[in-house]
């Protein structure tokens, strides 16, 4: 049986990842450091979901899944260099997938110090612990956000991507760069993985999608950018996840074997409009506050994903109307119809 270790596996993306991961057939080993950037109580029930029982993991800082599948989590900083290579030593990867990482635009603004920590230095514990064990495939995450503010859309992988607005993005942009200099200099097979934003069922309560049916269900305003002039390539989770299992055995070869693929729906949608799907399944009307453009933020996102529809035959499958309404489901499932 093939092991995978999933780092981030507490997430919104690595919970996701991790499921599908043992439906196919793998064992999996899942890395989270828990962090209090949104909801450690959301993070503990996505893990709990797994079979992690969350009192074993309190006692001892990790746990197996009580649910009888080969799964392993541990309460991990990436940012520890001998933490991680004790992990590396006392385990053997086949895959590596890499999906923890400070998120968010605007709190890199006000925190840019945990975007360097988690991102720069702690992908590079990742790629030295690939240096010297030798997985078969080290995947990781990157981001629309290398666009920056390009008006050529749909994005394509072969565009230029160095001129990031947002420090998050940078560091994004860096990891695409560190990974392609590490397979070139010690061969190992490496894929960049460009999501394009992501929702659905068991999503991050910083971003739009859950602010926004958070507050419309409880009559309160949302916060409108760029006065609704934005849009955005809004991708359900399910189809990000089909896209990253597509590629696990798709190996990047050639003098460098590292390559970047956009994960997207290719179907931009207007803020506007994703508002009204919300109202929608919501059954009440938004009360909007208009605000100027964030700093650090882009106009829109449009993921091109020829290049990955020709490498494995990906096509995104959930639309948005229906993506919303799952999404919404979870969300009263999980928090009832009240307030949060
Ligand atoms: N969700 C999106 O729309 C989106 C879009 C583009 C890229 N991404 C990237 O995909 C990845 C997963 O995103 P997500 O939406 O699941 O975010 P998430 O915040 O839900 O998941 C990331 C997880 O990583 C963990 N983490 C952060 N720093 C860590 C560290 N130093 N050591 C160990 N764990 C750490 C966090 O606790 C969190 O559980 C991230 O790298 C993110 O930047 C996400």
């Amino acid at each position: 049986m093939k092991q995978a270790l999933v780092t981030g596996a507490a997430g919104f993306i690595g919970f996701h990842l991790v499921r599908a991961l043992l439906r196919a057939g793998y064992a999996v080993v899942g890395i989270d450091n828990l962090n209090s950037y949104y909801s450690p109580a959301l993070k503990l029930a996505r893990l709990t979901e797994s079979g992690i029982d969350a009192d074993t993991l309190e006692k001892e800082g990790k746990a197996s899944s009580v649910k009888g599948e080969p799964y392993r989590f541990l309460k991990l900083d990436l940012a520890h260099r001998e933490a991680m290579e004790r992990l590396f030593e006392e385990n053997h990867f086949d895959l590596v997938i890499n999906l923890a990482g400070q998120a968010g635009v605007r709190y890199s603004i006000e925190n840019p110090y945990s975007y360097v920590e988690s991102n720069v230095l702690g992908f590079l514990n990742v790629l030295e612990c690939c240096r010297h064990h030798r997985p078969d495939h080290l995947l990781y995450a990157s981001s629309s956000s290398v666009y920056g503010l390009q008006e050529t859309t749909p994005y394509r992988e072969d565009q230029m991507t160095d001129t990031p607005v947002s420090l998050y993005a940078a560091t994004k942009k860096s990891n695409e760069l560190m990974a392609h200099a590490y397979s070139k200099l010690y061969g190992i097979p490496a894929t960049g993985l460009r999501f394009f934003t992501v929702y659905g069922p068991w999503g991050r309560p910083d971003m739009a999608p859950f602010l926004f049916l958070r507050n419309v269900m409880a009559g309160q305003p949302i916060r409108v950018f760029n006065h609704g002039n934005l849009s955005r390539d809004f991708t359900y989770v399910d189809d990000i996840i089909a896209g990253v299992m597509s590629l696990l055995n798709h190996l990047p070869s050639g003098a460098v074997p590292h390559s970047v693929y956009n994960i997207g729906h290719s179907s931009p949608v207007r803020l506007m409009d994703f508002i009204h799907e919300i109202e929608r399944v919501a059954g009440r009307p938004a009360v909007m506050q208009m605000e100027e453009m964030q700093p650090g933020d882009v106009y829109s996102t449009f993921a091109d994903t020829t290049r990955l529809h020709d490498a494995t035959g990906y096509a995104p499958r959930v639309a948005l109307p229906e993506g919303i309404s799952r999404f919404y489901e979870w969300y009263v499932g999980f928090y009832g119809e009240g307030t949060v």
